[in-house]
């Protein structure tokens, strides 16, 4: 459980919030590179409680600024998307991919371009790469290190993100994603491999085998490594190693070989996320839908999760399909639609003075412990955590795999039996 002040310190991202304030200083992912294209409709982006449209240039680079038109705030979502550059249209003005007011035709001639050049705009630096458009909305004058994990340097064929769109808030999102100890209940039906939709098919089978893994932890400077140890028959274990990437990211455990999956849970507003999941796969383009793989998600990538109803109709639980024995009535939707369910479920801004928590939950204690103590040396130094030039993030991966009991995890070459 947490006090009120710490839940309240680690939930509030709007602008003014501390958290808000630290997360802001990293590159986050803001919709995905394909849904721009050059001269076509700029996309709404919400982040941290702020609106904002993407749009695609001219020439192909992409300007990420103020929905609101900085004369009259008419929204630049409706805004004409031409000759390199967005011009509003209610009165022309127009504006560059840098961010800047280059045409105010509602001015005087003469002073047209000095006016034009006064006006204060609101844009940030973006990047692409790995499918995304990434954004920078931090203080500083130069970006920091963009943290260029290995699927940000693959070029689009061999990577898929999808983004789920969940009525909670960041943190209910992050931790969700670093629970390891309710697969075994939550997605039990999901686990079941003879269905054939599991992209991760020999994954499943070892989860369903051994429900009381023992973790051990490592921390790393970009946050830390969680090894889910379960015993095997034959003298072996099997370890699943999760990376977690702090503040953002968890990369999820998956053979040395093959398509994997990393996740992130990204702040639309306090009560609002962006949940991303990531395939991708470094040999070979990713012939397979994920959505397809992991059950019927709706097939718009930007919100897979549309249809998954609410509160209202209990996210469409079927009770019928609990009797004849589906564990959460969760039907044919798949690990998210289930993750998303209780998440939402659990309030927009869950209560974390109410909790009672248990040895399954050290992981989530762990990641709130480095956040806090992440979040208050920001606000008390202006130091920042979980980056650094000596981070290698290109080589965090996640990884499961089989290795004889007497040796170490951490320690075990995974690749020599891999390419075996
Ligand atoms: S409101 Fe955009 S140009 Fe006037
Ligand atoms: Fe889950």
């Amino acid at each position: 459980m947490l006090n009120k002040a710490d839940n309240e310190l680690l939930t509030r991202v709007g602008p003014g919030t501390p958290m808000g304030a630290m997360l802001r200083e990293y590159w986050v992912p803001a919709c995905r590179s394909a849904k721009l294209e050059a001269d076509g409709a700029p996309e709404r982006v919400r982040l941290f409680g702020e609106n904002f449209v993407a749009f695609r240039a001219t020439d192909g680079r992409v300007g990420f600024m103020q929905e609101a038109c900085p004369h009259r705030c008419a929204s630049l979502a409706l805004a004409r998307n031409e000759d390199n550059g967005l011009r509003c249209i209610f009165h022309g003005w127009k504006f560059s991919v840098e961010g800047k007011c280059v045409d105010a035709p509602t001015e005087p001639r003469q002073q047209r371009e000095r006016f034009a050049e006064s006006v204060p705009v609101l844009a940030h630096p973006v990047h692409e790469a790995g499918g995304l458009v990434w954004v920078y909305m931090g203080e500083k004058a130069t970006p920091p290190r963009f943290p260029d994990y290995e699927f940000t340097a693959l070029p689009d064929t061999h990577v898929q993100p999808y983004r789920g769109i969940i009525r909670t808030n960041w943190l209910q999102g992050l931790e969700a994603l670093l629970d390891s100890a309710h697969v075994t209940f939550l997605h039990s039906a999901n686990l079941n491999s003879s269905t054939g939709r599991n992209y991760f098919k020999d994954e499943s089978d070892f989860m369903l085998a051994d429900g009381a893994p023992v973790f051990e932890f490592d921390e790393q400077p970009y946050g830390f490594r969680e090894g889910a140890i379960r015993e095997e028959p034959g003298n072996r274990r099997y370890a699943r190693v999760r990376e977690v990437s702090l503040p953002f990211f968890s990369f999820i455990p998956s053979a040395p070989k093959g398509p994997r999956i990393v996740c992130c849970s990204i702040p639309i507003d306090d009560v609002t996320t962006a949940q991303w999941y990531i395939a991708y796969d470094t040999e070979a383009p990713m012939t397979r839908s994920l959505m397809g793989a992991f059950g019927t998600w709706s097939e718009n990538p930007d919100h897979f999760n549309a249809d998954m109803g609410d509160a209202s109709n209990l996210w469409l639980q079927d009770r019928q399909a609990m009797k004849d024995g589906h564990w959460s009535g969760i039907l044919d939707r798949g690990n998210a639609y289930e993750d998303f369910a209780v998440q939402e479920s659990m309030g927009p801004i869950v209560d974390r003075t109410q909790e009672y928590l248990g040895t399954c939950d050290r992981v989530i204690y762990r990641a709130r412990q480095q956040l806090l103590g992440a979040v208050k040396r920001f606000r008390d130094t202006g130091e920042l955590s979980f980056t650094g030039d000596e981070i290698d993030f290109s080589s965090i991966r996640a990884v499961s795999f089989a290795y004889p009991r007497d040796a170490d995890w951490r320690e075990w070459d995974y690749w020599a039996e891999a390419a075996e």
